[in-house]
């Protein structure tokens, strides 16, 4: 990869969580502050660890996580991460002891590192993974609990939120499966370490978000660095796929016979998980929309199942071959394939910017946390999705898939993602937002270490 000039001979250390959808975008903010000519370490956990061999132009360490072969699992990811707050503490203090570098850039989740970073006199950078209209209403968790919105009661789904337009009380971020007091308690304590940091690096660009970018300056009193999409800068530094799991690249060629923006591409990322009710209801949805669909199921996807046992015998074979299924999929080559006409998507954030930077109107299906206001933004401000209404029911799917895909509805929401492709182009070249607030992240880190 060409680097610039500008970081060369400084070491930064970027510290990972674990999480699927955390450690892609940590790799992706490490490929391209390398192409700004710094070395770059991941400091990891044991737990998931990337693997360094397809990253030979980053160091890697690993750090004793202290998890036991119980407690390292996704399955929970609010205990997961409330657990590697607790144990990675000293490791990383005795890892990080007597090194010299500019400053320590930390996942948000990962909050002990602040005061780690603090008693070590070392200046840290949060990396949010998540966006900033959803981390604004995090910032309001206190707010919100005072003035009795939070925990969601079923009796005010329906209520607008007054301080967060055009949200209402059923869009607020939950946790249902997890426990929703160290779910409040994780979030609160990490947007707190914020305001204790040298700024907050996104991955997101001005033009979508400025107005949640604004209020969290504001509140907050740290810069903002929106640097994103991370993914659509030129980097070439990456020798494979970013993701934990290996996708199945036979779907490529399966995309390559269906007819233009005619494909469903569905799939609800690395953590969340349906019942077998619903899998069924999502499956018959499909099959009865008459659409194309390339369906990624993860195995634990489905609760209780191994991988596909619940489909009923000869389903794939009865559609002759409108159907195809993954267990992991090239997601990003996927979007970026012309047959793709839309994205049923969960909404976690690098899904939700992904089908942004391909033009590819969602249907959204928010299943957790910040994933309902990715979701409410998507169709309701930049109107570039249709929410999946009511229960997951195959009508409802049907009808939902036809609305987007064949009814005239659809033309607006169409046009209106490839305008905001093309704007998420234009911040990234030269003059454009996300260039120069990289521009700005790179100077501010070199005045840091004086
Ligand atoms: C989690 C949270 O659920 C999400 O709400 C939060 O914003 C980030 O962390 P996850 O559920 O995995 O992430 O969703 P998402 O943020 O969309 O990340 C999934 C990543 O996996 C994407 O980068 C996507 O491209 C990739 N992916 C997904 C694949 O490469 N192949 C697949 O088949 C599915």
């Amino acid at each position: 990869m060409e680097q610039d000039e500008r970081g060369k001979g400084h070491r930064l250390f970027l510290m990972a969580s674990p999480l699927q959808g955390h450690m892609t975008p940590l790799l992706h903010l490490a490929d391209i502050l390398f192409s700004k000519g710094f070395s770059i370490t991941i400091v990891h956990t044991v737990f998931n660890s990337p693997n360094p061999s397809s990253y030979p132009h980053l160091d890697f360490h690993a750090i004793p996580d202290g998890l036991s072969q119980a407690e390292a699992s996704t399955l929970d990811a609010v205990k997961l991460t409330d657990l590697l707050n607790a144990r990675c503490r000293q490791p990383l203090k005795d890892f990080l002891a007597g090194e010299r570098v500019p400053c320590f850039i930390s996942d948000a989740s990962l909050h002990f590192t602040q005061p780690v970073c603090h008693e070590l006199k070392l200046p840290r950078l949060v990396l949010r993974t998540g966006s900033p209209s959803s981390t604004l209403v995090f910032a309001s968790f206190p707010l919100l609990r005072q003035k009795g919105y939070l925990p969601v009661q079923e009796s005010r789904l329906e209520e607008p939120v007054p301080d967060l337009p055009p949200l209402k009380v059923k869009d607020l971020p939950e946790f249902p499966s997890q426990d929703p007091e160290a779910f409040y308690k994780l979030v609160c304590r990490f947007v707190e370490e914020f305001k204790a940091s040298s700024g907050i690096i996104w991955n997101t660009f001005e033009e979508l978000e400025s107005s949640a970018l604004t209020k969290l300056h504001q509140d907050l009193s740290v810069p903002m660095y929106p640097i994103g999409p991370f993914h659509k800068h030129c980097l070439t530094g990456s020798t494979s796929s970013t993701t934990l799991l290996t996708p199945d690249k036979s779907c490529m060629s399966w995309l390559d016979t269906q007819e233009r923006r005619s494909v469903v591409y569905v799939s609800f990322g690395s953590i969340a998980a349906i019942s077998e009710a619903e899998f069924l209801e999502i499956a018959w949805g499909l099959a009865n929309s008459n659409q194309p669909f390339l369906w990624v199921i993860r195995p634990g996807l489905i609760r209780g199942s191994e991988w596909l046992e619940p489909l009923p015998d000869g389903f794939l074979e009865s559609l002759g071959g409108r159907g195809y299924i993954v267990k992991w999929a090239p997601q990003e080559q996927v979007l970026s394939h012309p047959a793709v006409g839309a994205f049923w998507t969960h909404n976690g954030w690098n899904s939700t910017l992904e089908s942004i930077c391909e033009g590819v109107p969602m249907i959204c299906m928010p299943c957790f946390a910040d994933q309902k206001v990715n979701a409410k933004y998507a169709s309701d401000v930049w109107k570039i999705g249709v929410q999946l209404e009511n229960k997951l029911e195959r009508v409802e799917v049907e009808r939902t898939i036809k609305k987007l895909m064949v009814a005239d509805e659809g033309n607006e929401i169409r046009e209106n993602a490839l305008n905001l492709k093309e704007k998420a182009s234009v911040c990234l070249r030269q003059g454009g937002s996300s260039y120069s607030f990289l521009d700005s992240l790179v100077s501010d880190i070199l005045s840091l270490e004086s």
